[in-house]
C-alpha cells in the first residue's frame, strides 16, 4: 500500500493547541505566547504538516534580512515519526527561506534532529550548552525601568551577532519590558539582556555584552526579577566566560545542542560578545 502523503499549510493561531501538545510530548519549554511570536515574526514561514490529512508536525522560520534564516520548532507527533515527515518539514522551511533570498540557514539541533539535518546537507558550526538553575536572591540589583534607545540596542546587537535581529529584539522588549535591561557606557550601548517565561523555566536571552563585567551586571539585573524561579540559559560552547558566570550563580549544564548551518558559512559570530542566544528556535 502506498505511504500516505505529507502536505502542508501555513500554521495559524488555531493550530497553537495542537502545536502545544507536540512540544509537551517533547518536554520543551515554549508557551502559547512563544508560538504567537513565531507567527508574528514570520507569518508566511511557519507550517503545519498534515499526514493523510491529519495534523502531524510543525516547523517555524525567522529571516534576519537575507544574511541569515533560522529554522525552529521541528516537531513530529511521536506516533508518526520515521515516515519522512520531519525531513519534508525541513525541505518546506528551507524552500521558504531560500525564496526570501536567505544565504545562510541555521538551527540548533537536538541529538534526534541532527542526523535528519545532516542528510539535508547541514554542517556543524559549534556546540551550544543549556545551563539550568534557580535564580538566586541577590542584593544590589536595581530593577527600576530605565529609558533606552531600542534602535541603538539593535545596532549594537547586529554588530556582534552578524545579522539584523531587530524584529526579535523589539518584540521581546515589547512583550516583557520589566525583564529587558540595557547597559550603557559613556552614552553608548554596551550590552543588553532579555528574559521571557517558559512552561517549566524562565528563558534568559538574548544576552549580549561588550565585556564580562557588563555581562555580569546584566545577568544580575535579570536574575533579580525572577529570584527563586527556575531558569535556563543557552550559551555557545566557545563562550567560556558566560558558562563560568552561570556556574557562579548556581547554573549547571542540563543539555546540549549543535548549531548547524546550510549554505554560506555564517559570519563568525563574536562569541566573545554573545553570552546567550534568543532561543534555540530563533538564534
Ligand atoms: C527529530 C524529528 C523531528 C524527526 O522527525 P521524523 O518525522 O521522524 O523524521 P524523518 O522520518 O524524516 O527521519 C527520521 C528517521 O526516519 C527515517 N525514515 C524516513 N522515512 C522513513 C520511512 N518511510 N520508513 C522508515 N524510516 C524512515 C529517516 O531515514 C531517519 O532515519 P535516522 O533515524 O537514521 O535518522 C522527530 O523525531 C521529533 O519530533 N523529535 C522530538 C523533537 C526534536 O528533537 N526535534 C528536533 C529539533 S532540532
Amino acid at each position: 500500500m502506498p505511504m500516505p502523503a505529507t502536505t502542508f499549510r501555513p500554521l495559524t493561531e488555531a493550530d497553537i493547541p495542537f502545536a502545544m501538545r507536540l512540544k509537551e510530548a517533547a518536554g520543551w519549554n515554549q508557551t502559547e505566547c512563544d508560538w504567537r511570536r513565531y507567527l508574528i515574526l514570520e507569518p508566511a514561514g511557519c507550517y503545519l504538516a498534515l499526514y493523510d490529512g491529519q495534523p502531524a508536525g510543525t516547523v517555524t522560520t525567522v529571516s534576519y534580512g537575507t544574511r541569515l534564516g533560522w529554522i525552529g520548532m521541528v516537531l513530529v507527533h511521536p506516533e508518526l515519526r520515521r515516515r519522512g515527515i520531519g525531513t519534508a518539514l525541513m525541505r518546506r522551511a528551507i524552500e521558504y527561506l531560500k525564496s526570501r533570498g536567505v544565504v545562510t540557514i541555521a538551527l540548533d539541533a537536538t541529538a534526534e534532529g541532527r542526523p535528519v539535518y545532516e542528510r539535508l546537507g547541514f554542517l556543524d558550526d559549534y556546540g551550544v550548552v543549556r545551563l539550568s538553575g534557580t535564580a538566586p536572591a541577590l542584593t544590589g540589583t536595581d530593577q527600576s525601568p530605565r529609558p533606552f534607545d531600542i534602535e541603538a540596542v539593535c545596532r549594537f546587537d547586529a554588530a556582534v551577532f552578524g545579522a539584523d535581529r531587530s524584529r526579535v529584539i523589539r518584540q521581546l522588549a515589547a512583550e516583557h519590558p520589566a525583564r529587558f535591561f540595557v547597559a550603557e557606557s559613556a552614552g553608548t550601548v554596551s550590552g543588553y539582556i532579555a528574559a521571557r517565561p517558559g512552561t517549566y523555566a524562565w528563558n534568559i536571552g538574548p544576552w549580549v555584552s561588550a565585556d564580562t563585567a557588563t555581562a555580569e551586571w546584566l545577568f544580575r539585573q535579570v536574575l533579580g526579577t525572577i529570584a527563586g524561579s527556575p531558569a535556563v540559559v543557552d550559551v555557545p560552547l566557545p563562550q567560556t566566560a558566560g558558562q563560568q558566570l552561570c556556574a557562579r550563580f548556581g547554573f549547571a549544564v542540563s543539555r546540549q545542542f549543535t548549531r548547524m548551518y546550510l549554505g554560506e558559512k555564517p559570519t563568525p559570530i563574536d562569541t566573545a560578545g554573545v553570552f546567550s542566544g534568543a532561543g534555540a528556535e530563533k538564534g
